[in-house]
């Protein structure tokens, strides 16, 4: 048996197999003939190719999708998200630790809150197969990969994050408090943000909602604010990095963006803080707030001031982008035990449904 976390947000789709992960920009597009290996000097270590054939379409998939493919797909349609997009990346993330052949794949993936119930069933029976797709590497080389996936369990994405503070690798309760507890999680992601309660690790619907108040929203303000200086319109994908240090070359010349992003995050995290005090105004008894997601680490120190409530710290030993995917392995691990005594099981394993 082999547990595979998935996790496939509108911006990055993250992936484990409890050893490794990968994280690629949830984009993918139709595969071309590359005429030239693509550095021109040096090695190509380190640069990501994930390239793969399903049902006879060749896919480029994150960054090669970005740089290569003239007609891309983003996730970002949300109500196609789960029919077109999540099997193309899904599958994507999981060829990255498969072998040849490969039985009895046990994969736990995340939906969005606002996603959750609609979709559910649906993923789980696109992805509840056997699949046969190519995996091409960098030098051209196919490989063809045949993979068993027997069973399939789809949780709300940020109960990732509870899972993973309240479970040890291998499944088992480690601190008791995430189970005991009433908490309420923020992930902020790149698209969305999701608020959902975990009461005694029982997903609660009322307490739960999407909003499209991502990090991209932030993003926008900035690149707004760049084409009324320099005319050029930037894809909000490309800012994170020049956001994260402080400043973007656009034709040679630089621009310094601290002053402007300070300004944007803060607004942010207002509205995001204040859509969490209100959503949560009836439950008043939630014992504490979890931030997480990638845009949880960037916003956290705006948002925490902002919030009503006892803040838990994020473990600091992972990107934030992996805790719900880290999370989702531990559950998996959880979930189908290879050997367990029932007093050991979490309470609340009704999180989630088949
Ligand atoms: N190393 C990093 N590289 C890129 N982005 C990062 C990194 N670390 C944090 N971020 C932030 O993480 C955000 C994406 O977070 P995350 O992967 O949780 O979003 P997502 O789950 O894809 O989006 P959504 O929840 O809307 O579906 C980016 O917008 C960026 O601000
Ligand atoms: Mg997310």
């Amino acid at each position: 048996m082999q547990v595979i976390g998935i996790d496939i947000g509108f911006g990055f789709t993250k992936a484990t197999d409890g050893k490794r992960y990968r994280v690629f920009k949830s984009i993918y597009g139709e595969a071309v003939e590359l005429q030239y290996q693509e550095a021109l000097l040096g090695n190509n270590e380190g640069v990501e190719h994930l390239q793969i054939d399903i049902d006879g379409a060749g896919y480029f998939v994150g960054d090669l999708a970005e740089r290569q493919s003239s007609s891309r797909q983003f996730t970002l349609e949300q109500n196609q998200f789960v029919a077109s997009s999540s099997k193309v990346l899904a599958l994507a993330a999981m060829s990255c630790f498969l072998q040849e052949r490969q039985q009895g794949v046990h994969l736990v993936v995340g939906l969005p809150i606002g996603h959750y119930r609609q979709y559910k069933a649906e993923l789980a029976g696109l992805l509840r197969a056997t699949h046969d797709i190519v995996v091409t590497n960098a030098m051209g080389e196919r490989k063809e990969i045949r993979v068993a996936v027997s069973d399939v369990r789809v949780i709300p994405q940020p109960i990732g994050s509870v899972m993973d503070r309240l479970l040890d690798n291998n499944g088992r309760p480690a601190e008791q408090r995430f189970a005991l507890e009433k908490i309420g999680v923020i992930d902020v992601g790149f698209r969305t943000t999701d608020y959902t309660i975990s009461d005694k690790t029982r997903y609660s619907e009322r307490g739960s909602m999407t909003t499209q108040n991502g990090i991209a929203k932030a993003f926008s303000t900035i690149a707004a604010k760049l084409k009324e200086n320099c005319g050029i319109n930037i894809e909000l994908y490309r800012l994170f990095e020049a956001v994260e240090t402080g400043n973007i070359k656009i034709r040679g010349k630089g621009y310094d963006l601290k002053k402007i992003t300070q300004h944007a995050f803060q607004q942010l995290a207002q509205n995001i803080a204040a859509d969490a005090n209100r959503i949560w105004t009836d439950d008043w008894d939630i014992d504490s707030i979890m931030i997480t997601g990638g845009g949880g680490a960037v916003l956290a120190t705006h948002l925490q001031p902002l919030l009503e409530g006892v803040i838990v710290p994020m473990e600091q030993d992972l990107d934030y982008r992996l805790h719900n995917v880290r999370g989702y392995y531990k559950f998996g691990n959880h979930a189908w035990p290879i050997a367990r005594t029932p007093n050991q099981a979490v309470a609340g394993a009704a999180v989630v449904q088949k």
